[in-house]
């Protein structure tokens, strides 16, 4: 008797479980990764049934996926895009399935009607933030280098407009060289080597980095290269990861704009206030901002957060 009830109770918990499929970017960076975490812990802790796929960097890959969650008959959809383009068609396929959509960091090119909301920190912004600071520690007289992220992401190309921005009325500021290393660190150290390759390493004020983990490949190529980072050459990024704190702390880098990755709980909520048919005065928007971190907080910083 007690074994049948067990057994029932178990049977309408699942019933009752809302199954959420999330697709994720990948795994390019130490940012990416706490995200990806904090999105398993916050589901587990609400009971939700999380169908986790990672993209691997390809939109196709996310698609596919998609697809699936919708054959599935999930609950909900999360996406977070790896690009800005080309999601109508399948968003179209989850609003006919009824399913519906939340999207997390990146932006979409598609029609507001086609989603729920979207979650994101100001990128633009982000990029504007880097800027000032390196216009001011400089006086506005520098030679930078760009480390870009991935073509077509809205982090890259918003942090990019927003820097060009703030750096725009110093006519002693000058972006020498601009590539993308797709926000990994291991290609954040190639492209690095090749600028200094291609460039007087000593005519280089600055380093911009979309995100930290390209940051971290570069300081390494800079040291290889027999320079000191965060000294003869700063570096300045977006982000906020522990390794990137003890880079400051250690001196190798300057500053970063903290990237929020704790979109698990807000997300969440959005998805169970749709489901309950409240989610009519929902923002399209939903924003999170990030301060400026620089090496004096950076050795307590990295104590606090390496343990998170
Ligand atoms: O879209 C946000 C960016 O994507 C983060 O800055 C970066 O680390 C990640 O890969």
């Amino acid at each position: 008797k007690a074994l049948f009830a067990a057994g029932l109770l178990a049977l309408s918990h699942s019933a009752l479980a809302i199954t959420v499929g999330f697709s994720q970017v990948g795994s390019e960076s130490g940012w990416r990764t706490a995200f990806s975490e904090d999105m398993k812990a916050e589901a587990q802790k609400r009971g939700i049934d999380l169908k986790f796929s990672d993209g691997q960097q390809k939109q196709e890959n996310q698609i596919r996926a998609v697809r699936g969650f919708i054959a599935q008959g999930v609950d909900a959809i999360i996406i977070a895009p790896v690009v800005e383009t080309g999601w109508t068609p399948v968003l179209r396929e989850a609003k006919r399935a009824h399913i519906p959509v939340i999207i997390l960091d990146r932006n979409i090119k598609a029609s507001n009607n086609l989603y729920v909301t979207r979650i994101a920190s100001n990128f633009e912004e982000e990029g504007e933030k880097v800027g000032n600071w390196l216009m001011n520690k400089t006086g506005g007289k520098c030679n930078i280098v760009e480390l870009q992220g991935t073509v077509g992401a809205t982090a890259a190309i918003d942090r990019a407009k927003g820097f060009r921005e703030a750096i725009a009325k110093y006519p002693g500021a000058k972006i020498i060289r601009s590539q993308t290393a797709d926000f990994t660190r291991a290609k954040g150290k190639e492209v690095m080597e090749s600028f200094l390759k291609a460039e007087d390493p000593k005519q280089i004020c600055a380093l911009f980095s979309h995100n930290d983990e390209m940051a971290l490949g570069a300081i390494q190529a800079i040291k290889e290269a027999g320079l000191k980072p965060g000294k003869d050459l700063l570096v300045v990024s977006v982000d906020g990861v522990p390794d990137y704190f003890k880079a400051m702390a250690d001196g190798d880098a300057n500053i970063t704009v903290e990237l929020n990755p704790h979109l698990g709980a807000p997300a969440y909520d959005v998805v169970e206030k749709v489901l309950k048919g409240e989610g009519k005065d929902i923002p399209k928007l939903i924003s999170t901002t990030g301060d400026v971190f620089g090496q004096d907080t950076a050795a307590a910083e990295y104590a606090k957060r390496r343990q998170q």
